[in-house]
């Protein structure tokens, strides 16, 4: 595994806005952030992240500038690295839910924000690679408005089961990024994805629009075909799927 330098936090706002101003900084690039609870974890769509003690909650910095990667391929990349990780440490299978969220056994168990900030000359200085997984059920359970759709990896919290969980993350996550050039993700990103051959609804803003996965391309793009026949790959953006 690379050299990283683990920062490790009681309790933060978010992992990734604490990242950010250390990358604002200087921080140098491999600088991982890892908190037990976040008080305002931040999601994807401007969402916030329920972030109780029992999860893991970790962003790593990385400056794309000198490490030479494509960086629209990171959060596809990650979604492999953390849910090999979740499976090897449990012994369960998880899948994707494209573009990055972990299921397991039809919920959700982890969701990764990756944020990239731009220079003033249109460079890309840094992105912040945002992981929370729920690795443990949480104290009070999770609220209302996410408990039917949000799962946990393991009953009871343990120290030793967190310290190889995030020991074989990070190493999952590296051993990819060298590779992430190479697509070495790509075969597994596919396999695990639960969305392909499956009836989706393709969120749009405020509208929604019935389609198929079709498949998805070299560049992680998911090909959907509408009821009209019409196909479209999409880039980023939500989609649903009942499961
Ligand atoms: C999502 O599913 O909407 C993405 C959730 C990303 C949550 C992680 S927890 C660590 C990092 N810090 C944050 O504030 N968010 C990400």
């Amino acid at each position: 595994m690379k050299p990283v330098k683990i920062i490790q936090l009681n309790t933060v706002d978010s992992t990734n806005n604490y990242l950010k101003e250390l990358a604002k900084n200087g921080a140098c690039e491999n600088t991982v952030v890892i908190a037990q609870s976040q008080t305002a974890g931040k999601g994807t769509k401007n969402r916030s992240f329920v972030s109780e003690k029992g999860g893991v909650y970790l962003s790593v910095l990385l400056r794309p500038d000198t490490m030479g990667f494509d960086g629209t391929l990171i959060t596809s990349m990650t979604a492999v690295a953390v849910s090999d990780a979740i499976d090897q440490i449990s012994g369960k299978k998880t899948q994707i839910k494209w573009v990055n969220d972990i299921y397991l056994e039809g919920k959700k168990v982890c969701g990764i924000l990756c944020e990239s900030v731009l220079s003033p000359d249109g460079k890309m200085p840094f992105v912040i690679v945002g992981i929370g997984v729920n690795l443990f059920k949480p104290q009070q359970d999770f609220p209302p408005e996410i408990k039917d759709i949000a799962t946990y990896v393991f009953e009871q919290e343990n120290t030793k089961i967190k310290e190889d969980f995030i020991t074989i993350l990070l190493s999952k996550f590296y051993e990819y990024f060298e590779e992430i050039n190479n697509k070495t993700f790509l075969s597994k990103y596919r396999e695990k994805n639960l969305v392909l051959g499956r009836e989706i609804s393709v969120i749009k803003g405020e509208k929604i629009y019935p389609a198929k996965a079709l498949e998805i391309d070299d560049n992680c793009r998911l090909l959907v075909e509408f009821p009209d026949k019409t196909q479209k790959f999409l880039s980023s953006g939500e989609v649903k799927v009942k499961l």
